[in-house]
């Protein structure tokens, strides 16, 4: 089965052409690293596929639709992005009870994702008091919310210490394990090689390789290979 689907996708602002006819599938139940140097265009694609920019050209899908066309998103499709905007004075409870009311959700999901993302002690806390680290475990507790069944994670390493980003490896395997998707956008490769079933690698916007990853080769070596 697919989660998502990229099909000669292509997005230009103005004249740089940012995304290039690029087409990739990442497979359901499994973690698919979506690598690639800076300026590659793994933002862009990210963006593209979560309906926040319009392609040029092509199709993106998350489970067979346009997300655009999802019925109810927050149902299908968690997103964390770059920097991630908190209201400061108001504690994380507060936050996700906001975000649960909007989207009409469980009255206990909030307890849940904060328990999800290990901030249960730090759950009636100010953000504003909030280390980068459980700024990003915050996002990722809101990208919960609604039980996705895709998680889509941009440079989700940025900010996160040793720790953090262990902390975040073995959740993210958990989650694909249970039968949900994750595409991880990342230009380290040590950050995911432990836990990546499928690898998409682009550069200058276009496709350099995708399949699946059994961890047979160094990551960092195919990289090398294909991306640069
Ligand atoms: N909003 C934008 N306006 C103009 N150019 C953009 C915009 N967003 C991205 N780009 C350009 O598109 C290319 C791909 O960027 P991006 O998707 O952010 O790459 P990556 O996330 O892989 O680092 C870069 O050349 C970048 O400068
Ligand atoms: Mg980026």
């Amino acid at each position: 089965m697919t989660a998502i689907n990229v099909s000669h996708l292509s997005k230009s602002f103005g004249k740089v052409v940012a995304v290039d006819d690029l087409s990739f599938e990442a497979p359901a139940g499994a973690v698919t690293a979506f690598l690639g140097p800076n300026g590659a265009g793994k933002t862009t694609t990210l963006r593209l596929l979560l309906g926040l920019v319009a392609q040029t050209k092509g199709r993106a899908t998350i489970a067979g639709v346009p997300y655009r066309d999802l019925d109810r998103p927050i149902l299908h499709v968690g997103a964390v992005l770059e920097a991630t905007a908190f209201h400061p004075g108001l504690t994380a409870y507060a936050h996700l009870e906001a975000v649960r009311i909007a989207s009409g959700l469980d009255r206990e999901r909030v307890g849940q994702v904060l328990d999800d993302v290990d901030l249960g002690a730090a759950g009636h806390r100010r953000i504003g008091g909030f280390s980068l680290g459980m700024r990003q475990r915050l996002a990722l507790a809101t990208a919960l919310l609604g039980r996705p069944h895709t998680l889509i994670l941009d440079e989700p390493a940025n900010g996160l210490d040793p720790a953090g980003m262990r902390w975040l490896r073995g959740f993210l395997r958990g989650y694909a394990l249970d039968g949900n998707s994750v595409l991880i956008s990342t230009h380290v490769l040590a950050e995911v090689e432990q836990i990546v079933d499928h690898v998409v690698i682009i550069s200058g916007g276009r496709l350099r390789w995708s399949g699946p990853f059994d961890g047979g080769r160094a990551l960092e070596e195919l990289y090398l290979e294909v991306a640069e």
